[in-house]
């Protein structure tokens, strides 16, 4: 049996959040007092992870990438 090696570190999207985990999976329950529109963090950098704390715009602004936040808005 071959098995392939881990991936480099550097390779990885996620580089800090929930590392000890196997998948980061974060449950989100919606309620009648949530705000209008919840911002989820799509870049991985947020110190808020899951939800999103604009750390993209720095990322942005030092990579030239474009990422940014899921919206998820009520009715
Ligand atoms: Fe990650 Fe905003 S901080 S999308």
């Amino acid at each position: 049996v071959v098995r392939a090696e881990a991936p480099a570190q550097a390779a990885h999207i996620n580089k800090t959040i929930k590392k000890e985990e196997a998948k980061v999976v974060d449950v989100c329950v919606a309620t009648a007092q949530e705000q209008k529109q919840v911002p989820y963090c799509r870049c991985w950098k947020s110190s808020t992870f899951p939800l999103c704390d604009a750390t993209h715009a720095q990322h942005n602004k030092e990579t030239g990438d474009n990422v940014g936040p899921l919206l998820v808005k009520k009715e």
